[in-house]
């Protein structure tokens, strides 16, 4: 396999998101009523940077999933435009083929993303097959990268998936997803299925590889602690948009959002001391079909104004590394915890 992937800059983006929406269309009733749809994601923009870990965060429902299968272009968006290292996806500088063997995807479902009728190592070789790689070659490609995630090639190469643990498919799904040579890969809940001790050691494993491979990783997790420990930066999603992007760090230790404030509350804290007073969040998120008004949030957050249901936030920078969707920190939105826009120069 290829050393190092080309790094470029420490800050250019590999892939740039702009405007991305999906609205999935609601069937009518047989009188016609109904229709509508669900606007899983409404408005999305955001950089990965070369050679970084993006985390994504969010509860359940906030549209994670739905983002990552527009990046990988498994569904079609309502709008918006994808730029892979300066390219537009699917334009004629980037057709499909060519972008879908540079980003790769691991799903949570270990055994669902495997046919069962192929042994592990055919798995692995089909893809770089499919693009044109002689059999032998892909087939000795697919043994070292078994041996790479930590499936010695003698024991494993001739398994069938079924024969094999949940963290030994999530190790053939990452040797399938590497198998063609990615600089980018998606994880989208890639470890939550597995047992904990399972779970850290996939876990080292996926940031040896990025380190060895030069890989870049958008990494999706309704799981904080572990979102922590992957990600240089992270992205809080709530109801189909961003609410706060930042680093990791200031992001874990200064939330500007109240939404990023209330998830973190409710998360398991490692640190006693670390533990805030504020309100964990209560309820689900509202039905992303008739999404609130104004700030999306402002029905559970503690600290909405009448102005909330109003206005819609625009994103604006928050301390150094962090920017953030939310009335209080925009100078002038008339939330009275909001700079007046005379202060505000
Ligand atoms: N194919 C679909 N048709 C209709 N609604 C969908 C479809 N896929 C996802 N949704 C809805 O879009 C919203 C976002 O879902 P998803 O992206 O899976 O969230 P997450 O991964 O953050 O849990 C949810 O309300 C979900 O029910
Ligand atoms: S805009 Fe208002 S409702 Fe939304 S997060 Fe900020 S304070 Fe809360
Ligand atoms: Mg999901």
């Amino acid at each position: 396999m290829d050393a190092i992937n080309d790094i470029g800059g420490p800050a250019q983006p590999l892939l740039t998101v702009r405007g991305l929406q999906k609205h999935f269309p609601l069937k009518k009733d047989p009188l016609g009523r109904g229709g509508g749809v669900v606007r899983a994601v409404d408005g999305v923009d955001f950089e990965v940077l070369k050679g970084e870990t993006l985390g994504v965060v969010g509860e359940s429902g906030c549209g994670k999933s739905t983002t990552a299968r527009l990046l990988m272009q498994l569904i079609a968006p309502t709008a918006g435009e994808v730029i892979f290292d300066g390219r537009a996806v699917g334009g004629r500088d980037l057709p499909l083929k060519e972008f879908r063997r540079r980003v790769q995807m691991v799903f949570q479902d270990s055994y669902a993303s495997l046919n069962p009728r192929l042994t592990i190592e055919d798995s692995v070789a089909f893809g770089p097959q499919v693009h044109g790689v002689a059999r032998n070659e892909a087939v000795h490609r697919a043994r070292d990268l078994l041996a790479r995630v930590g499936l010695e090639p003698q024991r494993f190469a001739e398994r069938y998936p079924h024969e094999l643990s949940g963290g030994q498919r999530q190790r053939v799904n990452i040797a399938r997803a590497l198998a063609l040579q990615p600089r980018m890969v998606i994880l989208d809940e890639a470890v939550s299925a597995l047992d904990k001790s399972v779970e850290a050691q996939v876990i080292n494993l996926l940031l040896d590889l990025k380190a060895e491979f030069g890989l870049t990783y958008l990494f999706i997790s309704h799981d904080l602690n572990v979102v922590r420990y992957m990600s240089d930066r992270v992205m809080v999603m709530y109801l189909g948009q961003v609410a706060e992007i930042g680093s990791s760090n200031a992001l874990y230790e200064a939330p500007a959002h109240p939404y990023t404030r209330a998830l973190l509350s409710s998360m398991p804290s490692m640190d006693p001391d670390h533990r805030t007073e504020e309100a964990a969040l209560a309820g689900d998120p509202p039905n992303p079909i008739n999404p609130p008004s104004g700030c999306r949030f402002h029905p559970r957050c503690a600290l909405a104004a009448p102005v909330c249901s109003q206005r819609v936030p625009a994103r604006v920078v928050a301390g150094a590394q962090q920017a953030v969707s939310c009335l209080i920190h925009e100078p002038g939105s008339g939330h009275p915890m909001a700079r007046a826009l005379a202060q505000a120069a």
